[in-house]
């Protein structure tokens, strides 16, 4: 932990883009650790954390999913680019939580209630890894995707729904942040620049590196 980082500033939620808002500092360290240990608990199985192959290119952050697996670029129930196993469901609670974060952040209970995220992709950056802009479009439902963030706080890009450019907003996600872009921005750009290594607070679970979990609605059947 830095002695007077970034995180010792108060942060308040703020609308990055129509649609898109972050909420710092949502998560308290107990849902925190929570989060973590609920990792470790996915990655022992039956599908271990694996690197998504792009263009022949593994990405460099490890991956565990729930509910669907998500492969480039599609879904399905099986992990059919691992080991071909069946993944875990999503729990109620992470269900339950979705629902906390949407109302959070936009303050509509009824879009809230109405939340029901099928699919969680859970994604471990180590100190060097990082994302590409992309978009989230491989799901059928167009529903906000809820995007919470533990231990090392990283450089968060968030552009434009019309390419991968300019103009976009670097913002920093740190431990316990919640981001959730829907509306307008629900097809905007985004990626992960840099990871900023030794900035996990004490007690959020992780020592080193940083843990993000999307929560989706597919909008697939079966
Ligand atoms: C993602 O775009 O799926 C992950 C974003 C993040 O790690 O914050
Ligand atoms: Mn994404």
């Amino acid at each position: 932990m830095t002695l007077f980082g970034e995180e010792a500033l108060p942060r308040e939620p703020y609308e990055v883009a129509p649609g898109a808002v972050h909420v710092p500092g949502w998560l308290d360290d107990e849902q925190q650790r929570w989060l973590v240990d609920s990792f470790h608990g996915w990655a022992a199985g039956p599908v271990p954390p694996h690197s998504p192959v792009v263009r022949g290119h593994p990405m460099s952050v490890r991956t565990v999913c729930l509910g669907w697996h998500w492969r480039p670029y599609a879904y399905s129930r099986d992990a059919v680019d691992v080991n071909g196993e069946r993944v875990l469901a999503v729990p109620d609670w992470m269900v339950r939580m979705g629902r906390s974060a949407l109302l959070a952040a936009y303050g509509d209970a009824g879009a809230a209630q109405d939340y029901t995220p099928d699919t969680a992709l859970a994604n471990f950056y180590d100190d060097t890894a990082r994302m590409g802009m992309h978009q989230d479009r491989d799901e059928s439902s167009r529903a906000p995707v809820v995007s919470l963030s533990v231990g090392d706080a990283c450089t968060f890009r968030f552009g434009n729904t019309e390419h991968r450019n300019r103009p976009w907003t670097d913002l920093r996600l740190a431990s316990g942040d919640l981001f959730v872009f829907g509306g307008a921005s629900r097809l905007a750009y985004h990626g992960v620049t840099r990871i900023h290594p030794g900035t996990a607070p004490d007690g959020c679970g992780l020592d080193r590196g940083r843990l993000n979990l999307t929560l989706r609605v597919t909008g697939l059947e079966g």
